[in-house]
């Protein structure tokens, strides 16, 4: 156990110390800089020349994201960030490090995903600092409706529904619509036709 949380707290301080280097600020710049200048839209072909660019230049900061991935405008993006084929990124989504998009699935626009929270010191009456990193995972072809939050070590299962402006506290199993805040899982799907 006392292993795995130096194994966190060590991944940790390589993305900090990663984030924080001259070359990696460059390249967010580069990033926030294109990103502003493109259009937001997807489709044509500047749409999708656009697309090209964000997920080039997305992928000089996280290697993780698959080249075959729509990012919308406004994303926020860090290094150590997974997201597989097919998936979608809306407008405005917020991904932390550690945060890991299985095939397929649609974030929402204005979605934060958070793996970290600031440090309490009590003693003090202060925020110092983060904690260590509890990865988010979300599986294969699920859906997590807009304006939702994902918060630290929550792992979301396939071909599942988060319901718009949703909290995700806990994890949430395979299979179903969960939403509200705190998100409840409010039906188990019947694997069978569609709605
Ligand atoms: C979740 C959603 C898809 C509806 O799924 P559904 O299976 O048809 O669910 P229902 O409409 O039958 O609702 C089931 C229950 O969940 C509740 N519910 C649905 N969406 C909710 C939400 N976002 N927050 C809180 N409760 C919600 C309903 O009120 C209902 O409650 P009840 O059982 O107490 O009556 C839809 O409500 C939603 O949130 N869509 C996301 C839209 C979006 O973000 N679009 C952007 C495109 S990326």
């Amino acid at each position: 156990m006392e292993e795995k949380n130096t194994q966190t707290e060590n991944k940790q301080i390589d993305y900090v110390a990663i984030s924080c280097k001259k070359s990696t600020k460059i390249k967010k710049a580069f990033y926030m800089f294109f990103d502003w200048l493109l259009p937001d839209y997807v489709w044509g072909i500047f749409g999708k020349l656009a697309n090209k660019i964000r997920v080039f230049l997305a992928r000089r900061l996280s290697k993780g994201i698959n080249k075959k991935v729509i990012l919308r405008k406004g994303m926020d993006v860090y290094p150590g960030i997974v997201l597989e084929k097919g998936v979608v990124i809306g407008r405005n989504v917020s991904l932390d490090w550690g945060v890991t998009i299985k095939e397929g699935t649609r974030i929402g626009k204005y979605t934060a995903f958070n793996t970290q929270n600031h440090k309490r010191n009590f003693e003090k009456g202060i925020f110092e600092g983060l904690t260590e990193i509890r990865p988010v995972t979300v599986g294969k072809n699920s859906w997590i409706g807009e304006k939702s939050t994902i918060l630290a070590g929550v792992t979301i299962g396939d071909f599942t529904t988060i319901g718009a402006a949703s909290v995700v506290t806990k994890s949430v199993p395979s299979n179903c619509m969960a939403c509200g805040n705190p998100a409840v899982v409010k039906k188990v799907y019947e694997m069978n036709g569609a709605d």
